[in-house]
């Protein structure tokens, strides 16, 4: 895992690369682009001044400012999301400007041609912007594959009522999908097909369909049979590979990571500590804060907790904590360099709300979790790691403390999470299989090259 591309042989290509300006989009596009890059085609990052990347950790790409006119750098202020996500992510405004701005690249590029445009899949509009201009455009999806289907198939699982079930029917398993009960597909966050989220979906879904390629960070062994059932709706180019095997996220991270974490982690016993975090825009209200920190304190492990400012509702950080709290086992901070404290040996298990870039670095770290989902993708995320993976335990019915301490001790200590832990480390040693030369991630990496290289 690099933090930068070595500088390799120049093919003289360009790739335009358009991250949806969220952590969880960020992280994984620019990963990608260190990767293209390492290929040695020339990048070109648009981005907005709403959560703008670290330019200066990325010497080796050109940047250029899109969409708003926001402050720079206005990083995870509430009203600032909510009102740059109204107007770009869900009015999906500035067609005319990105035209504009592809147009002046297209015409500056004699030298180094523009092969393709590469986007977040949730930046539907981009579609028909590229179609206009005759530019390839490839989507990147930052969920799983199984998530992909779960969400092309909104439509149909409105058409039979899901969306609408009252709580008698939570337990219930949903035909169409049997890995999942009625209550995950209700924690997406859909109430009807009609809803602007459902619509954003359905525009995603429609425009990567019609897209000349869908990129995912995952790898084929780890998403076989889910490989096998997207390629009837996604009939296009599919390609998909670990991402955190190749780069490391935290050069695009947009919080400061405190990195006073590893000399505590040095003091801890190898794989005896617990590491808390939900996310970058996963929120919980403070009595369900009040319960992690007791579990976090009845398990009688010691953690790590990642408490993002803002996380609690009505809280700044930690003023509502019991006094006394974290107590000599434990230890809170504001942001954490995520990955580098997976792959420390004193970390045991990952209690996480199952974002699919935390889970695949887990998985690329050979680390067991507890998922604990909020929303979108996430429930399904872990009902995938908790029953297909078998690497984690779903704490599903919300947030109380003895359901969460004797979570973490079936994961952390009893026999039973034994053989979670083991399995966990399989999938490393299989993530880590699929990028030696001939194995799959290796290949599906060179056919985007030489699919790319072809337009
Ligand atoms: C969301 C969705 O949950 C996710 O499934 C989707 O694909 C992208 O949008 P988010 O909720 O932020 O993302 O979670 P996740 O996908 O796990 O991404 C969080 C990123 O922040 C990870 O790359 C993680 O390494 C990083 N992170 C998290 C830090 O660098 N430090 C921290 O302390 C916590």
């Amino acid at each position: 895992m690099e933090n930068q591309p070595e500088t390799t042989v120049r093919v003289h290509r360009r790739i335009i690369i358009f991250p949806l300006p969220l952590q969880g989009h960020i992280n994984p596009m620019l990963q990608l682009a260190n990767l293209l890059y390492s290929k040695g085609f020339s990048i070109t990052i648009l981005h907005t001044n709403f959560n703008a990347p670290k330019i200066s950790n990325y010497p080796h790409f050109t940047f250029i400012s899109v969409l708003d006119n926001g402050p720079e750098n206005e990083h995870f202020s509430k009203s600032s999301l909510i009102e740059f996500a109204h107007k770009f992510i869900f009015k999906q405004e500035g067609a005319d400007e990105l035209r504009v701005q592809l147009e002046r690249l297209l015409a500056s590029g004699k030298d180094e041609p523009v092969s393709c445009l590469i986007t977040d899949a949730l930046w539907h509009f981009t579609q028909s912007v590229a179609d206009s201009l005759n530019l390839p455009r490839l989507v990147l999806r930052t969920t799983s594959v199984y998530s992909t289907i779960v969400y092309s198939s909104i439509p149909l699982l409105d058409d039979r009522g899901y969306f609408t079930l009252d709580q008698s029917h939570w337990e219930e398993h949903v035909e169409e999908f049997p890995l999942l009960k009625v209550k995950d597909i209700l924690k997406m966050g859909i109430k009807s097909i009609k809803d602007p989220y459902a619509e954003l979906i359905g525009d995603m879904v429609k425009q990567a369909k019609a897209s000349s390629g869908i990129i995912w960070n995952s790898f084929k062994e780890l998403e076989e049979t889910e490989l096998q059932r997207v390629q009837i709706d996604f009939s296009i180019p599919r390609f998909l590979f670990p991402f955190p095997k190749y780069f490391a996220a935290s050069s695009s991270s947009l919080l400061e990571q405190d990195r006073t974490v590893f000399p505590w982690l040095d003091q801890q016993l190898p794989k005896s500590v617990l590491y808390v975090s939900f996310g970058s825009i996963s929120q919980v209200k403070e009595e369900e804060y009040l319960e992690i920190a007791h579990g976090l304190v009845n398990s009688k492990q010691p953690f790590l907790w990642v408490v993002r400012p803002g996380l609690v509702t009505g809280s700044t950080w930690l003023e509502s904590l019991p006094d006394g709290f974290p107590g000599e086992k434990g230890r809170v901070v504001e942001w954490a360099p995520q990955q580098e404290v997976l792959a420390h040996e004193a970390t045991g298990a990952f209690w996480t709300h199952g974002g699919w870039n935390s889970t695949l670095e887990s998985v690329c770290e050979g680390v067991a979790m507890i998922c604990s989902p909020f929303l979108g993708d996430q429930p399904l995320d872990a009902r995938f790691i908790s029953q297909v993976l078998r690497i984690g335990v779903y704490l599903e019915n919300g947030l109380q403390r003895e359901e969460i301490s004797n979570a973490i001790r079936r994961v952390m200590v009893d026999e039973e999470g034994k053989e979670i832990r083991d399995r966990a480390r399989a999938w490393k040693q299989k993530a880590n299989v699929s990028i030696i030369k001939g194995g799959s991630s290796t290949e599906s990496i060179e056919s985007l090259v030489n699919y790319i290289s072809s337009f």
